[in-house]
């Protein structure tokens, strides 16, 4: 699939088969994610793979969607504080490193038929308790995997290309 394909056919699923997933699709998702560019070449970037159901009861109170609760994995994206690179004002660039990783994870997924949904309003401290995650390592994201159900389909409601790009200084206009 081309590229400009690949991004169009990438949605947000938020309803699952309960095909199960095999390993190998899942570790070229992960390898995608894997070879994704980072600040330094630091590599932060931490995956928790999570099948079993006794894991996905733990997660009912970090984010409480039965979709998400039922898909055949679920993926939680980390930052390891003590790799992330900082820049000389202090910002640190962990959480775009991750969020590229895992931004190539979906699209490889894409790419596989697999569906994923970007989760970032779960709760941090009862993901870190249910997960084992040490102080140093801060969950960015959840992500399910899995098959789309029928039916599903992307719905692309954007800006216009307009409304987010300037050209010469911010808020000028293309000539
Ligand atoms: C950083 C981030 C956090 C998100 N958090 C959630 C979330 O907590 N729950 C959810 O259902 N969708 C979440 N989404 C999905 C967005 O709602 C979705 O990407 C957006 O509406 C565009 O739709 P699309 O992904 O189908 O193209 C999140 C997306 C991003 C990028």
């Amino acid at each position: 699939m081309d590229f400009p394909a690949l991004v169009a056919r990438r949605f947000s699923v938020r309803d699952y088969l309960d095909t199960p997933v095999s390993e190998s699709l899942i570790e070229k998702v992960l390898d995608a994610a894997r070879l994704a560019p980072s600040a330094c070449n630091n590599q932060p970037t931490r995956f928790i793979v999570i099948q079993d159901q006794e894991t996905r009861r733990k997660l009912q109170p970090v984010y409480n969607r039965e979709w998400f609760l039922a898909a055949p994995v679920i993926i939680a994206a980390c930052c390891d504080r003590t790799l992330s690179w900082r820049r000389s004002d202090g910002r640190d660039y962990g959480d775009v490193d991750v969020a590229i990783a895992l931004d190539h994870l979906t699209l490889a997924a894409a790419e596989l038929g697999l569906g994923t949904c970007w989760i970032g309003n779960f709760k941090a401290a009862e993901a870190k308790a249910a997960l084992m995650i040490p102080s140093s390592i801060d969950p960015v994201a959840f992500t399910p995997l899995g098959f789309p159900a029928p039916g599903t389909a992307a719905r692309k409601t954007r800006k216009p290309l307009t409304d987010m790009v300037s050209w010469e200084f911010y808020g000028g206009h293309h000539r």
